[in-house]
């Protein structure tokens, strides 16, 4: 019963769609029909710039933290990866936006960080080396979800190994688009790095 319990906590969590509340609130405007469309922190520092872009950030990595840290720290008798896993169900597919989130990296990354903060560092150091040459979000998130797994078999850390190849496998899936586009070489780069 414990399970059910703070899996649903996680997905409500997750599905918290802070880049629709961030828009909506704080400009006006309903960034899935802006930029990309997507529910995402990218999307948001597109659409709406640096200081929308970083809140929206930095609250889809927490809803995956908070789902993560929430059943440790409760004592409760389930494990915070699993747990972890519908807290990035929830903000691809968001009971609070029509089920149309976002492309599972901040989130991802988020339960990354509650359970273990080295491979997070990890996560974000290979993915600002990866754009800072590629100069695509899009390819560095995914990269970076590679070289995670990588880090998780050199530590020897195998079940995080198995939550990072199934989060990795979410956000290839979520950015089909985005290969498409890096293939036909229409895929925005970005330009301030
Ligand atoms: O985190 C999503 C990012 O990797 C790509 O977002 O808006 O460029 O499709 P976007």
């Amino acid at each position: 019963m414990e399970y059910v319990l703070y899996i649903i906590i996680a997905y409500l969590l997750g599905s918290i769609p802070s880049g629709l509340i961030v828009g909506k609130a704080g400009y006006g405007k309903d960034i899935r029909e802006h930029g990309s469309g997507n529910l995402g922190g990218t999307n948001t520092f597109r659409v709406l710039g640096i200081k929308a872009g970083l809140i929206v950030t930095t609250a889809d990595i927490l809803k995956g933290t908070a789902a993560a840290a929430l059943p440790y720290f409760a004592g409760a008798d389930v494990i915070p990866l699993v747990v972890g896993i519908f807290a990035v169900v929830g903000h691809m597919y968001p009971i609070f936006a029509n089920f149309k989130g976002g492309k599972a990296v901040a989130t991802s990354g988020g339960v990354i960080l509650g359970v273990n903060p080295v491979i997070f560092i990890i996560l974000i150091l290979s993915f600002f080396i990866i754009l800072y040459f590629s100069k695509y979000v899009s390819l560095s998130s995914m990269v970076s979800g590679i070289i995670g797994i990588i880090a998780t078999l050199i530590v020897e850390d195998y079940g995080l190994t198995l939550i990072i190849t199934l989060f990795t496998i979410f956000v290839i899936y979520r950015h089909r688009s985005n290969i498409k586009r890096i293939i036909n070489k229409t895929e925005p780069k970005i330009t301030w790095m």
